[in-house]
């Protein structure tokens, strides 16, 4: 994911409150569609064992992205070389095509034999983000086992949805799998600086084409373990939006003049004082309809008195818990646009009265809010028409995808979780507070789902765009697994069907 952040949603929800319910769904009910019978997700040692060689000779390609002009493309030549070595069934298969788009970036078209079924698409992206060697238990282009885990930058974001999207695929066309439903797969090169040659190229291909998308799942949402203080039992959190962003400079000119002679404001003092608002002004609480409040409340079983009773009778307690998550930092990302002063810039000489002053800002757009009125309100707190407003760039929240009985992607990704992991048994909606290359995909579908079948913790967590990222090898195959299956799941006959909410 484009940003550390990662799934805040998740975590906030959890942190806060530590909250949990049980919304335990039938999801979609299914009996096998004749002539495609189900294959067991069970593999052999020897396909284990090539599985996790594959990653980790995926994570030794350095395909880092440095800045938006200066990817290792070099590397994700390599990559897509390695591709094509590692999954000879995938490329072979007469039914899928392959295509290289924007230089490095891959698309699979997988025909299904049912025209009927509306497609779908799974995403991941190839580059990941620099990793310099200090701090690294082991050296993080290395791929290295130890202890259980494969080490390396890539391992959690995310070559391991890369290899394990195509690894299961692999395993399916290996036992002789015909999938029913047609399925895209995009795999962009450059998510984490914009996607705008990789991912954004293939959407434009796809809609070039009139295609259609039943549903998409990209990363970003994970099954979260030990957020929450007092939650024993970890829940899957599906990422149903995004958070939008602006990068705002804000500009103070002023005549230059000499440090012995100082005019009464200088730029540098009137640009500080209108930071110094904006901070002291955060964007208001959104605390409000959306998936926040329904995961709440779905996780409110799992909690001890008092929390169960005022996560349940939220109607009543919004305002107490809305306050409680604006307190910590992780969480109030949750409930409203946050405001962040990155670069402050002016001076040359230190008896020179600068004539320009510069500050830039990124704000995270709260799903319930737009680019508009985040400006219009940082227009009233600076309230000072000596400072500039530039906006470098901008995009709106994406919209929240349907989570109800009906949305196929959501019931299929929460049917699949319920079966690979027994012992979850709560799937709550949530919004990616980093960014991913879905964003590019939003005229295709209405349902774009973010997750990926791993456990997280806060110590992987932090691991994520940080040092020793890792992945246990036990995990990794069950990330394969959950693809074998998902991509199953489908091809069954059903529509979603209703499931309970014991609430
Ligand atoms: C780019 O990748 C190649 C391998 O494909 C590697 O040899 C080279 O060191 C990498 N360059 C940088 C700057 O990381
Ligand atoms: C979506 O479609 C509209 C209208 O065709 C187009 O202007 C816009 O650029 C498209 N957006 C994306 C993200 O592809």
């Amino acid at each position: 994911m484009a940003r550390p952040a990662v799934c805040a949603l998740a975590l906030a929800a959890v942190l806060l409150l530590g909250v949990a319910t049980v919304s335990r769904s039938k999801g979609l009910r299914g009996k096998e569609h004749q002539g495609t019978p189900r294959i067991p997700s069970q593999f052999s040692q020897e396909e284990r064992v090539a599985m996790k060689e594959a990653l980790k000779s995926a994570i030794q390609i350095p395909t880092v992205s440095f800045s938006p002009k200066e990817l290792n493309t070099t590397a994700l030549a390599e990559f897509g070389q390695y591709i094509r070595t590692v999954f000879p069934a995938v490329f072979k298969a007469s039914f899928i095509r392959h295509e290289v788009v924007g230089e490095y970036s891959h698309l699979f078209t997988v025909q299904g034999s049912d025209p009927s079924l509306q497609p779908y698409m799974l995403m991941a992206h190839i580059d990941v983000v620099p990793a310099p060697a200090e701090g690294w238990e082991v050296p993080p282009f290395s791929g290295l086992e130890r202890d259980g885990f494969i080490y390396g930058r890539g391992t959690m974001d995310n070559k391991n949805s890369v290899m394990a999207i195509l690894q299961a695929l692999e395993l399916l066309l290996i036992r002789n799998y015909v999938p029913r439903r047609s399925f895209f797969i995009a795999l962009g090169h450059d998510e984490e600086v914009s996607g705008t040659n990789g991912a954004q190229k293939i959407s434009a291909l796809l809609q070039a084409r009139g295609v259609q998308l039943a549903f998409i799942v990209d990363e970003c949402g994970f099954i979260l373990d030990d957020f929450i203080p007092g939650l024993k039992k970890p829940f899957a959190m599906v990422s149903v939006s995004e958070k939008g962003a602006i990068n705002l400079m804000l500009q103070v000119n002023m005549t230059p003049g000499h440090s012995s002679a100082p005019p009464k404001e200088t730029s540098v003092g009137i640009l500080a004082t209108a930071v110094s608002r904006l901070e002291q002004t955060p964007m208001p609480n959104m605390f409000g309809d959306g998936p926040l409040k329904i995961a709440l409340q779905q996780l409110a079983s799992e909690f001890s008195f008092p929390t169960n009773i005022i996560l349940r009778n939220l109607w009543l307690f919004w305002p107490l818990v809305s306050r409680l998550m604006e307190r910590n930092y992780i969480t109030n990302t949750l409930v409203r646009t946050t405001t962040a002063l990155t670069m402050f810039n002016a001076g040359l000489k230190v008896n020179v009265i600068p004539p320009v002053a510069q500050a830039t800002i990124n704000f995270r757009i709260h799903p319930e809010q737009t680019v508009r009125e985040v400006l219009e309100l940082v227009k009233n707190i600076v309230a000072d028409d000596r400072v500039q407003l530039h906006v470098l760039d901008a995009f709106d929240p994406l919209p929240i995808s349907p989570f109800d009985d009906q949305a196929l992607g959501y019931q299929l990704l929460r049917q699949t979780i319920q079966s690979v992991f027994p012992e979850v048994n709560i799937v709550t909606p949530g919004t990616c507070i980093g960014n991913t290359d879905s964003r590019h995909y939003t005229n295709l579908t209405t349902g774009i789902y973010r997750f990926n079948p791993i456990y997280l913790n806060p110590q992987n967590f932090r691991s994520i765009h940080g040092i020793n990222e890792k992945i246990p090898v036990q995990a990794y195959e069950t990330h394969v697994k959950f693809i074998f299956e998902f991509i199953q799941n489908a091809d069954r006959d059903e529509e979603p069907a209703p499931h309970l909410h014991e609430l």
